[in-house]
Parts: structure tokens; sequence; C-alpha cells
């Protein structure tokens, strides 16, 4: 496609620390370049640790594993998201509590937080942040979930270098997770990380992460090295990667950041039409990272909105679609807290999620708009 959704930035710095890997030869994960990775990453969302792994969905895992999630706990999750968020759940056997969304930002909605928690009794609470967005209820219902004794995971994998009250995305939950696929806010292929300040939780996951196998350092006598306290994973990052990382990690701020917002504000200037806006709102005193831009057309019914994506593909815009929401995928065991506002559903039908990568100009995102007009349909 000629314009994509998201592009990976990258630039002679990968090379150099890649190249680097390469003539030391020390491809396996615990590297210098990952150490360096970890380190910076923490500092740029102001937490003490931050350990590495393969994915976003491993990070999930790892962080509801830490916290002790176990067969039957309740765990509540918000309807439109990735699907990591069931997946990770249900990979610890226990039961996503799906909780609907609010319509600005498309985060969880506080009251009907407050209902499931009195209702379910979950032990954890994933917050996720979309497209970029922070959720706009974040403040509230850490402090509910803090009241209630509900631990946190915060999902910010959508959202890196995102503020709200001037306080870094990603240093609100007891955990943040991130994932640094080749298409987010920094990418490195396949690749995930998970925050915290805590340091028994940060031990936790760095020993469940490493196949629970606690005398692997320098020190430790040989013959401990292969005994494990039960069961673990392997989701370290290889070395490369976090070659890789590092070096996006040093040129984000300064590079891809701003050239993501200079592309979200183009889309706030261009996109102001009474019959289909902007799915989301910039709430006060936040910072929006604007990871995927997306319309939501609420006057054209599900038809359309295909018919209208084949269109603009057909002109080389890259389109995706809403997420399929939560409650609708059969294939997960989930108790769906119904409410009479299907938000997620009609996300899905009527959102169209446009070009966001960092390369575009002002006047891609006109062509985009021009488009739009000339195809859809009048009523
Ligand atoms: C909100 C959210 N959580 C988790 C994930 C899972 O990350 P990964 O694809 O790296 O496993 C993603 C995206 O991919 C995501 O958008």
């Amino acid at each position: 496609m000629k314009y994509s959704l998201n592009l990976p930035s990258l630039s002679n710095l990968e090379k150099k620390y890649v190249l680097d890997v390469i003539k030391t030869g020390w491809l396996s994960s615990n590297g210098t370049h990952t150490q360096i990775f970890e380190k910076k990453f923490s500092r740029l969302i102001n937490r003490k640790h931050s350990l590495a792994v393969q994915n976003g969905t491993a990070a999930l895992h790892l962080a509801l594993k830490s916290l002790n999630c176990k067969p039957n706990d309740k765990v509540i999750i918000p309807n439109y998201t990735c699907v990591s968020n069931i997946s990770s759940v249900a990979q610890c056997n226990a039961i996503p509590i799906i909780v609907e969304v609010e319509k600005e930002t498309l985060g969880l909605d506080y009251n009907l937080v407050k209902k499931a928690i009195d209702k379910y009794k979950p032990k954890i609470l994933q917050l996720v942040h979309v497209y970029g967005h922070p959720a706009k209820d974040t403040v509230k219902i850490i402090k509910l979930c803090k009241t209630k004794g509900v631990k946190v995971i915060e999902d910010a994998s959508e959202a890196l270098g995102a503020t709200l009250n001037k306080k870094k995305i990603g240093s609100f939950g007891e955990i943040s997770v991130f994932s640094i696929r080749s298409e987010k806010m920094i990418g490195v292929g396949e690749g995930g990380m998970i925050s915290t300040n805590n340091n028994k939780i940060y031990q936790k996951i760095s020993l469940l992460a490493s196949r629970n196998a606690p005398y692997r350092k320098k020190k430790h006598p040989y013959w401990k090295k292969y005994f494990h306290l039960g069961e673990g994973y392997n989701y370290l990052l290889p070395h490369l990667l976090g070659a890789v990382g590092r070096a996006q990690i040093e040129r984000f701020s300064k590079d891809m950041l701003i050239r993501k917002k200079q592309v979200g504000n183009f889309y706030k200037k261009i996109f102001k039409n009474k019959d289909y806006s902007l799915t989301q709102k910039i709430i006060k005193n936040s910072s929006p990272v604007f990871w995927l831009n997306s319309l939501f057309f609420k006057n054209l019914n599900k038809k359309e909105v295909i018919k209208l994506a084949h269109l603009l593909e057909k002109k080389g815009i890259e389109i995706r679609s809403g997420f399929w929401p939560m409650s609708d995928l059969k294939g997960f065991k989930s108790i769906y807290v119904k409410d009479k506002e299907k938000i997620s559903k009609e996300l899905f039908e009527k959102t169209l999620v446009l070009p966001s990568n960092v390369n575009l100009k002002y006047k891609d995102i006109i062509k985009f708009k021009k488009e739009i007009e000339k195809n859809i349909p009048k009523k």
C-alpha cells in the first residue's frame, strides 16, 4: 500500500548496535544492549525496573502470573481492545470479566468498573490506553482498585510517550506492560516490556521469564543451574532485538514521538465534519501520542463502512477495522458485564483506522479526506 497504517522507523543507530551484537557473538538474552535498553525505558516512563520480553502478550501473561493469578480468579478487561488482554487471562485459566468502555477515549468506564468490582470481586484489572490516548478514568479507577484491593496491570502497549496530569502513561499501574512489535510507538520486530516500581514483583517476573531457575548467576555452582522452582517460561528478549530496542528508545523522544504527534495533529485539524469525526477526544490534562488515528462514521451502517474501506484501499490507503469486541469472541470463556449501550459493537462496525505512520505529510491526510468525501454514501 502506498499509505501504510504504521511503519518502523530505522536508522544507522539500529544498524550500529545490531552489528555490534553480531561482532561480539552474544545473541542470547541479557546482553549489554538489552540491559541499557531496559534502563533507558525505565527512565522514560519513570519506573524503577523494566524487563524486555518477547512480546506484549507474554508481558501480560507474566504480569498476571507475578500477581498470583490462579485458575478461576477473576480479571477485569475492557471490551474494546487487543485480543491479548483476554487470551493472557485464558492462559492463566482465570475468568475474564468484560467491561464496556467509555465513548471519549475508549478506556474502561469507571461506573461500570465499580459495578463489576462489587458484583464479581476480581483480583486483577487490566487498564488499557487505546490507540495512544490516555484512558479518561485512569486516576479514578486506580484509586477505586486501591480501596477495593484489586491489583492494576496498566497496558500501555499503544501509548508509550503519552501523559495524563503530567504523569507518564505506564507509571500508573502496579505493573505496566508494553508491546514493542514493529508497528508500535517503538518497535523491534516482535517484543514486549514489563515495568514496575515493586522490587519483589520485578524479581518474580525475571525468574518466571527465565524458566523459573533461581541459580543461573555466575556465582552459583554449576550443579545448581538446572534446578527449577516450578512452572516457568522462556520469554526473554534476544540480544539482537535488544540492540534494536536500545537504538529505538534513544531516538524515540527526539524523533518518532514528535513525528507521531505531528501526524495526529494533522488529523485533528483536517477532520472536523458533522457526518463523521475522529473517534477519540483529547481529554483535559492529557497528551496523547496518536498511535493510530481513526474515524467514526455514525450515520453509516456496517455494510457501507466496509464498502468505503474497500474503495479507500483501492487508492492505496491502508485501512484497519476497529477491534472485534471481546464479548463477541466466542472462543473464550468469559463473563460480559452487559450494558445498554453497546459501545464496542458500534465502534467495531463504524470505525475505520487510517494510516498513521510517522512519514505522513499534511497533504497525505488531505488526500484521505478528499477520497472519503468522494466515496462516502450521500444521505
Ligand atoms: C493493547 C495491547 N495489548 C497487548 C498487545 C499484544 O502485544 P504483542 O502483539 O506484542 O503480543 C497489543 C498489540 O499487539 C496491544 O495493542
